[in-house]
């Protein structure tokens, strides 16, 4: 960013970890559908994400598969040599998305319990917040479970303020404010480089930033959950699909979209509806053990380099049916994309359209051993949705990998 850029409202709302990154407000106003907001009249003001945190079977190998196949960057760690007796953690970036990977250390590490219940999956989808205090007194006051009070951890770099509080299942929200803190994560870390080197010719970075994190819940529970980001965490409504919308004929979902005040955290929220056979989200709850964060959705601005780059490392994506691309009715909705529509066929990338523009996305297989967590690409051009006219079309695509594991 150069000092002759116009400064928009929304250039002092980038955060650290955006300017960081060189991105810029128009381009997250293009990636992850960013708005301006005024945190001033909002009970519990959100700047963005800080970082999800995974609990894996194998921290140091799954922090491999990040670099390798999802060209993240290793920026900090924590283990037994840092003096941490528990666990290993590995702090990976792209653009301004942080994941940090951890694993156990000790065997009667709580990370190990977690891992059997759960096998690997999101634990933490922690969030960046201008006045932890402030939004644990309001969270406190709507009722909900703080697991950590508001507190401050420091060392040499300075001191983060943090609190957790707890959402479905045994996921929680640690609200981070590390303004007055310089250091490569959190104290008790250190900064930590690796000899991986991307392929030459990869882009630079397969995705520059979050763009939502889906919860799948109980049947039943979906609303609870809608009003508990409403309520407590002063979220509002972005979209709604019910029920018919995207049922097929054999499994069906309803699911709401809640998203904080200026949109770079957006959450949808699934639960199992009634169909023939067992939907994929009562898969996912039997094999997770619960409800938890089902995708994670990653926003490029280029998703056909993005994949040929996963795929060159071996990132499995789900199949989508040529009939897809063939259909004239499917062809006509889809109009004209900044690509042949050839090009996202050969990729499987699917493409949905609104009133405000379109998105491309596609989603991969499980990363994991268990048919739960995955990952989607979306590159957005105006959309603010969430692919609503593919769900019939995806969910038709997962069924048959759930027949295939004899799940469905
Ligand atoms: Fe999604």
């Amino acid at each position: 960013m150069t000092a002759t850029e116009p400064q928009g409202t929304l250039e002092q709302v980038l955060t650290d970890d955006e300017r960081l990154a060189e991105l810029s407000a128009e381009q997250l106003r293009q990636l992850v559908g960013l708005v301006e907001h005024d945190p001033a009249t909002d009970p519990f003001p959100v700047s963005g994400w800080d970082a999800l945190v995974w609990i894996c079977g194998n921290a140091t190998q799954t922090a491999h598969f990040f670099q390798s196949a999802f060209g993240m960057e290793l920026v900090a760690y924590s283990g037994p040599e840092t003096g941490n007796r528990d666990s290993r953690a590995y702090v990976l970036r792209s653009g301004a998305a942080r994941f940090v990977v951890t694993g156990a250390w000790s065997p009667d590490s709580p990370l190990a319990d977690h891992h059997r219940r759960h096998g690997d999956g999101i634990a933490d989808i922690a969030l960046t917040v201008p006045d932890v205090d402030r939004c644990v007194t309001h969270a406190a006051a709507q009722g909900a479970t703080v697991l950590e009070a508001p507190h401050d951890v420091s060392d040499e770099h300075g001191t983060v303020r943090l609190a957790a509080i707890a959402t479905y299942g045994d996921t929680r929200h640690t609200l981070v404010d590390r303004s007055r803190y310089t250091g490569p994560y959190l104290p008790g870390y250190v900064a930590r480089t690796s000899s991986h080197q991307r392929r030459p010719g990869a882009p630079r970075r397969l995705f520059q930033a979050i763009d939502h994190v889906v919860g799948n819940v109980e049947l039943g529970a979906m609303d609870r959950w809608v009003e508990f980001y409403r309520r407590v965490m002063g979220f509002t409504d972005m979209a709604e699909f019910i029920g018919e919308d995207i049922a097929t004929d054999y499994s069906a979902l309803m699911s709401k979209v809640v998203a904080n005040g200026n949109h770079r955290v957006k959450f949808p929220l699934n639960e199992p509806a009634a169909g023939r056979k067992r939907s994929q989200i009562d898969e996912y709850l039997e094999f997770y053990g619960g409800p938890g964060a089902q995708h994670v959705a990653l926003a490029t601005g280029d998703i056909l380099a993005t994949v040929d780059a996963m795929v060159a490392e071996g990132v499995e994506f789900l199949p989508t049916p040529d009939s897809y691309y063939e259909d004239p009715e499917l062809r006509a909705r889809i109009g004209t994309v900044r690509v042949p529509v050839e090009e996202l066929q050969r990729r499987g990338i699917l493409v949905d359209r609104d009133e405000d523009g379109y998105l491309l996305q596609v989603f991969t297989r499980p990363t994991g051993d268990r048919p739960t967590v995955f990952f989607e690409l979306i590159e957005r051009h105006g959309s603010l949705g969430f692919g609503k006219g593919n769900f019939k079309a995806l969910f038709e695509a997962i069924e048959r990998e759930q027949e295939r594991r004899g799940n469905l």
